[in-house]
């Protein structure tokens, strides 16, 4: 088939690989011209495990182009997907101008008949919208012979397993009005629906909602664990236990309670707080979304909280060696991650920074150009050297078993902050370490007044 894919960031060009992969016809467009460039020399701009060959195999076999040209784009799809960003908002609410503007653009140049799909995460509501904007466009080119219908397909892939779960996902959530749209959709998709049904067909608002429902509620789990670990931490006990202990209930299950230093990246903070507002525009009073939000914005704040409670509230002069500046492992992604708002915290009170981090340091960088006093080293025991502390915010896969003798010789001081519980605090402190991890390990007590 004929695809199109209007931008080609974590999701789009996700989308655009993995569709030509199996034989569409891919055309992925972005108002970006140095992204696009980049990608017609087959230079991939995000890290993404995987994507590099993907996109390299299919640009040489032309199922896969790029361009700047939205015209180009509409002109080559029979669906054409929106996958633009939906940043927040001052207020927490979904900004749906990239959205809007890819669905004028597309009505500036449709013709015949298309299956527009958005894939973006987006109010509930927003296919009526775009549908909208895309006839009133339609009308002013006095175009009334096109036919198009707009659909709601979000998307539930993970940044760093993107490839995997593309291809092999648990669900395909499609939102339509018409069964024409469901055909389209059911061949589109038929490649990664092969071993047993994973098509959801509903109404639009159902399958918009359906996309907060799922980020919320891991969201949730999140700060429920992340809550019990500050327990764990007040009573002495050891949340690892806990999780371990609950887990096994299959009703709770293992999956996603990890105590932590907070979540990240582009979706769970911007979607909860986004669904808390729809709620709201909508009279409908949330109590938990906004406790979940607070929860993880104190999780961030309490970790730097306890460097300074370690240090009286005194870092002036003192260097912190820092280990991931990513939200997670295997992403190059840095928005709302943990490991900014501990470094802004700490550089705040006169200290300086030494940041080792295998893929993010240059999208860390480019986003926080205000910073001083920072420093990037690509080597992370180098950035050890000197320092008074170690804090680690993302669990980088090579940090699970370093060289412990070498921390301990470069440390100032052998203290460890661990965000991520990497290591085993009975290990570390037969090692000779001060380890402080999330709800286990040694514990600083710090209450913080909540706003
Ligand atoms: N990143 C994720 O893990 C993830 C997962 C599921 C859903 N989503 C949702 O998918 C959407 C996209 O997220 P993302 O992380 O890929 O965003 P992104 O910021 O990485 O990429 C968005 C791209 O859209 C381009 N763009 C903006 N306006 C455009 C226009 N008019 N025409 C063509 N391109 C345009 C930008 O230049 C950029 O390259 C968001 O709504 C997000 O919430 C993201």
């Amino acid at each position: 088939m004929k695809v199109t894919v209007f931008g080609t960031g974590y999701v789009g060009l996700v989308t655009g690989a993995c569709f030509a992969d199996v034989g569409h016809d891919v055309c992925c467009v972005d108002i970006d011209k140095d992204k696009i460039t980049s990608l017609k020399n087959g230079e991939i701009p995000i890290y993404e495990p995987g994507l590099t060959e993907i996109v390299l195999g299919n640009i040489a076999q032309s199922r896969l182009v790029f361009t700047t040209s939205a015209e180009e784009g509409v002109a080559h799809g029979h669906v054409i997907f929106i996958a633009v960003g939906t940043p927040p908002k001052e207020d927490g609410t979904a900004d749906l101008q990239y959205v809007l503007k890819v669905a004028q653009d597309i009505a500036s140049h449709l013709d015949g008949q298309t299956v527009i799909v958005n894939k973006s995460t987006v109010p509930v509501g927003t296919v009526d919208l775009v549908e909208q904007t895309i006839s009133e466009t339609l009308a002013g080119r006095s175009r009334t012979d096109v036919i198009f219908d707009v659909c709601s397909n979000p998307e539930f892939l993970k940044e760093g397993s993107a490839i995997a779960d593309f291809r092999k996902p648990d669900r395909i959530v499609v939102g339509h009005k018409h069964k024409r749209v469901k055909d389209v959709m059911r061949e589109l998709y038929a490649p990664f629906n092969r071993n047993t049904d994973k098509l959801i067909f509903m109404d639009p608002r159902s399958s918009e909602l359906t996309k907060y429902a799922a980020n919320a509620m891991l969201a949730t789990k999140i700060s429920f664990i992340n809550e019990i670990s500050n327990i764990a931490e007040h009573v002495g006990a050891d949340i690892e236990h806990i999780r371990q202990g609950i887990g096994s209930d299959p009703r709770i299950g293992t999956h996603f309670i990890y105590a932590g230093c907070g979540y990240g990246g582009s979706c769970f903070p911007k979607d909860v707080k986004a669904l808390n507002q729809i709620a709201r525009a909508h009279g409908c009073d949330t109590k938990l979304l906004a406790a979940v939000d607070n929860v993880n914005e104190y999780q961030k704040i309490r970790m730097a909280d306890k460097v300074l409670k370690y240090f009286d509230q005194d870092v002036k002069g003192k260097k912190f060696a820092f280990w991931g500046l990513s939200f997670k492992p295997d992403t190059d992604d840095v928005r709302e991650a943990t490991s900014k708002v501990v470094i802004e915290k700490l550089l705040a009170r006169g200290a300086s920074v030494a940041a080792y981090d295998p893929h993010a340091m240059d999208e860390f960088q480019k986003h926080n150009q205000g910073l001083q006093n920072i420093e990037y080293i690509d080597d992370m025991m180098a950035v050890l050297e000197g320092a008074d502390a170690l804090i680690i915010c993302t669990e980088w896969r090579h940090f699970w078993s370093p060289d412990f003798a070498r921390i301990k010789e470069s440390l100032n001081r052998p203290v460890i902050f661990d965000g991520r519980n990497v290591y085993n605090p009975d290990q570390m402190a037969e090692q000779g370490f001060e380890y402080y991890g999330v709800g286990r390990g040694l514990s600083v007590s710090i209450e913080l007044e909540l706003e």
